[in-house]
């Protein structure tokens, strides 16, 4: 659907978007990945630069995404690479969003040859914990080296499990990432990955809880703008 008459309120507001997965390498032809399409982070960067903003994607693996007008990419290939250029990006952003799927872990070791079937069959994999991003996005504001009045959104799909539902999952990893919104959708069931609809809440570290009704990723994303909107200071934008 067509969101309503688009408004033009992000002229001269700098946005920095991640996109789409990343590729932990094992070897020089094989790699750890996931199934994010990027079509939520590129959706973002399309209504952005609509509304007059001046737009970055720094995009991971990703479907096809199509080439939205008037938008800068840079492409990246794993974890490491997607946080080197946001947090270099960030610097001079007024708002940054990290819609990318970043892998929580990568391959301790990264074969320099391609690894081979060999007799004695598969080694098992050793992983280590990648760098989180957004949270370390938080802490270079904190410290000084992010302008202050930068927003951070944060996004994150959640299942709900014995210890909570989805929305509880959601406000416990706002406070955990301390970014000003979280996009929560609810995944299961096929939703979200790849697929053309989300659903799901917004929720700002001032508390505020706003429902996602079921829409496509274009609509979610004026939503989501309309929230960071509120937050970017005038004389920023
Ligand atoms: N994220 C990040 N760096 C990571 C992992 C995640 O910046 N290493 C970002 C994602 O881009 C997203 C947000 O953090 O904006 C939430 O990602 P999610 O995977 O839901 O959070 P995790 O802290 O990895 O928690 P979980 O155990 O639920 O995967
Ligand atoms: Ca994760």
């Amino acid at each position: 659907e067509r969101p309503e008459a688009l408004p033009y309120d992000l002229a001269g507001v700098r946005v920095v978007i991640s996109a789409g997965g990343t590729r932990e390498p094992l070897d020089p032809v094989r790699y750890l990945g996931n199934r994010s399409s990027g079509k939520q982070g590129f959706a973002l960067a399309r209504a952005a630069a609509q509304r007059g903003a001046t737009v970055t994607v720094v995009a991971g693996s990703t479907a096809d995404p199509g080439d939205p007008a008037g938008v800068e990419i840079v492409r990246v290939a794993n974890a490491q690479h997607l946080s080197d250029e946001m947090t270099k990006r960030a610097a001079e952003a007024d708002v940054v969003i990290m819609a990318a799927a970043v892998a929580d872990f990568r391959p301790v070791a990264v074969a320099e040859s391609k690894i081979k079937k060999g007799e004695a069959g598969p080694a098992p994999i050793e992983l280590t914990t990648n760098p989180d991003i957004l949270r370390g996005l938080v802490e270079s504001r904190a410290a000084g080296r992010i302008p202050g009045h930068t927003v951070i959104v944060g996004f994150a799909a959640e299942t709900g499990d014995e210890t909570g539902g989805v929305l509880d999952h959601g406000r416990a990893k706002l406070r955990r990432k301390g970014c000003d919104l979280l996009v929560v959708n609810a995944v299961g069931d096929g939703k979200a990955f790849g697929t053309e609809d989300n659903t799901g809440w917004l929720l700002s570290a001032s508390g505020t809880e706003t429902a996602l009704p079921l829409g496509s990723k274009t609509l979610m994303s004026s939503r989501i703008l309309d929230e960071v909107r509120v937050l970017v200071p005038d004389e920023h934008g």
